[in-house]
């Protein structure tokens, strides 16, 4: 193992030592093993490809906790960082707790994450956006829960990328109980070339909050 993994671990297993001597762990407490990749204040770490997470709704948080530990994301199809993170579902509180988790990272704040792609054309990618996208994420990427769709507005750009190319490639939202992840591989798959994620993904980052 390389040394940054192994010390990762340590830190892992440090904090999981600690939590464990407190009767009962606040939210603080449960999301610290969580910290050594998205960051202390879930704003990410792109060179762990974890994303940034306190821009999301709980509901949301929750649904993708459940897809990785039930193996419906994160599979053997799927991204390496997927399998990641569902290898890192052994860090998870008992379910009870997991709801003050999501409210936990979702109440968490960072400024907007740093740009890492070339910019694309906002103005056509916003186009793309309403015809293709809107419908579900909302007119400004806020993201809708009667639909399921995620706020997409503060999501790093590298992480957007990542996501629409594993729905377009079968890596993500394959497994058949991937309801909501199919309705999102079929929308993917529309977008038809690379200029045209990356337009899309510069209408998004556009976006306030
Ligand atoms: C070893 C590093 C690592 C650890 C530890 C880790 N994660 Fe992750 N997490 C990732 C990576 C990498 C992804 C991106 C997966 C992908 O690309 O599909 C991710 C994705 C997620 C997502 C999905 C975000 C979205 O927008 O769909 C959630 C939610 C999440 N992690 C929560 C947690 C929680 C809660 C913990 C603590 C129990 C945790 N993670 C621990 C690496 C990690
Ligand atoms: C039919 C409704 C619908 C439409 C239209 C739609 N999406 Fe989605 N999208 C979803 C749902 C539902 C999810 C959550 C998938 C899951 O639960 O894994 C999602 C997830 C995503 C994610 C992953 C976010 C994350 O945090 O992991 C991205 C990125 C995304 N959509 C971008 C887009 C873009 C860009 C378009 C337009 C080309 C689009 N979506 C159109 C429903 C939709």
């Amino acid at each position: 193992m390389p040394a940054p993994v192994l010390s990762l671990l340590g830190l892992m297993l440090a904090t999981l030592a600690f939590a464990s001597q407190a009767e009962v762990p606040d939210a603080a407490e449960l999301y610290a093993p969580c910290a050594a990749c998205h960051g202390a204040s879930a704003e990410g770490n792109v060179a762990l490809r974890a994303p940034r997470l306190n821009h999301l709704r709980p509901v949301y948080i929750l649904a993708q906790l459940d897809k990785f530990q039930r193996g419906l994301r994160g599979g053997a199809d799927a991204t390496l960082a997927a399998q990641q993170m569902a290898a890192s579902t052994g860090l998870l509180p008992p379910a009870e707790r997991l709801p003050d988790l999501a409210i936990y990272i979702s109440e968490l704040e960072s400024g907007p994450s740093a740009s890492t792609l070339a910019t694309g054309d906002e103005a056509a990618g916003g186009r793309t956006f309403m015809r293709l996208c809107g419908a579900c994420h909302g007119a400004n990427a806020g993201g809708n829960v009667a639909l399921n769709a995620p706020r997409l507005a503060g999501a790093d750009d590298w992480y957007l990328l990542d996501q629409l190319h594993a729905f377009r490639e079968g890596q993500r939202g394959r497994h058949r109980e991937d309801r909501t992840g199919r309705q999102m591989r079929n929308m993917a798959a529309m977008l038809d070339d690379e200029q045209a994620l990356q337009d899309v993904i510069a209408y998004i980052r556009s976006q306030a909050e």
